[in-house]
């Protein structure tokens, strides 16, 4: 794996962390991408020790910042010849939340960070990914999506850029779930997109891991006991980031593209129907993933809004 170059976002914290030391145990030259340097330089300092593997790089990102997702970019194609692996794992969420956040660029911060974010990222970085052999990008998708199986949730297309924050209330929970299923639409639209130029777009569907202490100590009183109750049982972040090394690397996934993956490592299929007891496998299950999110007019919407913005940002 000499040489192979990976970008993970949010390597400082939880599966991002775990999934840095995980490439560097392989081998791989791994490029944290991460937004607090001070906390980051000593994690990258801890992998490198764990790892046996100098060849592990820390370069600032704050994903919901086009400026910095542009100095980022700018910053990694100077220094490497390509990019081989992109793992887009950073995401915001903060439990309990009332109030509408807006990213340096007046977006929903959710929506910033968690969807928009990563495709102009991975527009960014077109160029660098076509010169590996075998370009893989990879979302971190989560379950929460299934809230989707009722027909009557929608996401808030109309409110992506929080501009109904003075008569909307906020809810950190349902920002969280349309920026997910927003991520998930444009992993199928991108994995289209970028089929010609060799490029597998994935996103997986990650079920629950174990929190970090940090991101615990983040969360208000209430939340943070909560959160450690829940910890009793979670699995730890290794197991998922075992599963992120295996989507990007292994043979298996090598001509996947386009696809929902869940933490079993199967392939997740669009819901054929959701009534019945068909409804009650999709709720209780891992095996597909609502209808909403191949619906042509769904998928197109986001998209546009999407490239809408990018062009915005890019002229
Ligand atoms: N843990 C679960 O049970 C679970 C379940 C479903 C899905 N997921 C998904 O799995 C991924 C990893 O989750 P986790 O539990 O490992 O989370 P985590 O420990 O809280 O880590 C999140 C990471 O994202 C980074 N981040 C947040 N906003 C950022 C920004 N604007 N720019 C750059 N980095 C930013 C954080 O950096 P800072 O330290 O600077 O804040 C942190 O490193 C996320 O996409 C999450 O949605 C997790």
């Amino acid at each position: 794996m000499e040489g192979q170059i990976v970008i993970i976002t949010g390597a400082n914290s939880g599966i991002g962390k775990a999934a840095a030391l995980k490439f560097a145990t392989e081998g791989y030259r791994v490029i944290m991408a991460c937004r607090n340097m001070d906390i980051s330089r000593v994690v990258q300092q801890e992998i490198i020790q764990k790892s046996n593997n100098t060849n592990v790089d820390l370069l600032q990102l704050d994903v919901s910042s086009f400026e910095s997702i542009r100095s980022f970019c700018a910053a990694f194609k100077e220094k490497y010849p390509r990019l081989d692996i992109l793992i887009h794992n950073a995401a915001y969420l903060n439990h309990g939340e009332k109030q509408y956040k807006l990213s340096p660029d007046h977006i929903e911060l959710t929506f910033a960070t968690n969807t928009f974010g990563p495709l102009l990222m991975t527009n960014l970085l077109v160029d660098h990914l076509q010169k590996s052999q075998d370009p893989r990008v990879l979302h971190a998708c989560t379950t929460n999506i299934k809230h989707f199986f009722d027909p009557k949730r929608k996401i808030d297309f109309d409110n992506l850029r929080g501009e109904l924050r003075d008569s909307r209330p906020f809810s950190v929970y349902k920002m969280y779930g349309d920026s997910k299923m927003a991520l998930l639409m444009l992993t199928f639209k991108m994995a289209e997109e970028l089929r010609s130029q060799g490029i597998q777009v994935n996103a997986l569907q990650i079920n629950r891991v174990k929190l970090s202490e940090e991101t615990i100590q983040k969360m208000s009183p209430l939340w943070r006991v909560l959160a450690k109750l829940q910890n009793l049982s979670n699995p730890l972040p290794s197991g998922m980031a075992d599963t992120y090394f295996h989507i990007c690397t292994s043979d298996a996934f090598k001509n996947v593209t386009g696809q929902l993956i869940n933490h079993k490592r199967e392939i997740v299929q669009s819901s054929t129907s959701e009534k019945g007891i068909v409804q009650l496998r999709n709720l209780f299950g891992s095996a597909s993933y609502p209808s909403y999110a191949t619906d042509v007019d769904n998928v197109e919407q986001i998209w546009r809004i999407c490239t809408a913005l990018m062009k915005s940002y890019l002229s």
